[in-house]
């Protein structure tokens, strides 16, 4: 059955967007990346997900998705997995330009620097797809006017799995206002559990040996200074969350700042 209706007939539901994909980047055979028109007066912080979906069978489908653009961008951006008989992700990941996505008008979300006390380091910790949270905020630049220094975490199972971060460090060197307003100040450490590669491991296991700290020539944490993002599996979640916890650092949200947040809403 066809996937994407038509727009002309495209039934929008209520208190929804139906916006335009430009582009899809496929980086694996389980991941892949799409640009969509950002429709005028969403507005959102960055770091937040919203709901994305598609009409399948005459029936719209969503799912949290977290922006991977910053709030500064006039597209939308997001990464995705692709589940074989995932109710979104079979559909979603066949689309084209010129395909239409729907995307609830609510953003939402914890990991944002309003949910943050202020800190001198900011560790941004991710696995797989919980990238995306981080390729909005570490292209934003108010997270290096509230951090000196900004430390982005990610770990996959393969290494061809951590090209969209490689990518984003990338664009974020060659960009014409970011660059400087970047500089050194953003780190970018990516490892990976099922193959061979330079650096390995468990993001829970490298903090816990302090191979972590060493690697980047940093201090072990500090609740003092240091303060934390976490976006994978509820399972990388709540081991990640028990380690800053042991070293001192309290959760926070939106409605309580604290010195680390965590995204409970995002799903693989
Ligand atoms: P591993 O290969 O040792 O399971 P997944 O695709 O299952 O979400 O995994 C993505 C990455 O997150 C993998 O590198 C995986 O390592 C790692 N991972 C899975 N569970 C945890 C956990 N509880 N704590 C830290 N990292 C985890």
């Amino acid at each position: 059955a066809p996937v994407m209706t038509k727009s002309a007939e495209l039934i929008v539901p209520e208190g929804v967007y139906a916006e335009t994909v430009l582009s899809v980047t496929h980086y694996t055979d389980r991941l892949f990346r799409f640009r969509m028109t950002r429709p005028a007066g969403f507005r959102f912080r960055s770091g937040e997900f919203a709901m994305i979906g598609l009409v399948v069978d005459g029936k719209p489908i969503y799912r949290a998705y977290s922006i991977a653009s910053p709030s500064w961008d006039e597209e939308l951006e997001f990464f995705s997995i692709k589940v074989p008989d995932g109710p979104l992700t079979q559909h979603l990941q066949r689309i084209r330009p010129g395909d239409k996505v729907l995307m609830r008008k609510k953003p939402t979300g914890t990991l944002v620097l309003d949910a943050l006390t202020p800190g001198k380091r900011l560790y941004m910790f991710s696995t797989g797809t919980g990238i995306a949270p981080f390729a909005s905020l570490i292209r934003d630049p108010e997270t290096y006017e509230k951090f000196e220094e900004v430390i982005l975490t990610h770990t996959c199972r393969q290494v061809a799995e951590l090209k969209y971060g490689f990518d984003l460090m990338d664009e974020i060197r060659n960009h014409e206002f970011l660059a400087e307003i970047v500089g050194d100040k953003l780190k970018h450490y990516a490892t990976v559990t099922r193959e061979d590669y330079p650096f390995q491991g468990r993001i829970t296991d490298l903090i816990e040996s302090g191979k972590l700290f060493t690697d980047l020539g940093v201090p072990p944490l500090d609740p003092a200074v240091d303060r934390g993002m976490i976006c994978g599996s509820a399972d990388m979640l709540k081991d990640t969350k028990a380690l800053l916890e042991k070293a001192g650092l309290t959760e926070g949200a939106n409605s309580k700042p604290a010195e680390f947040v965590i995204e409970r809403a995002f799903v693989g």
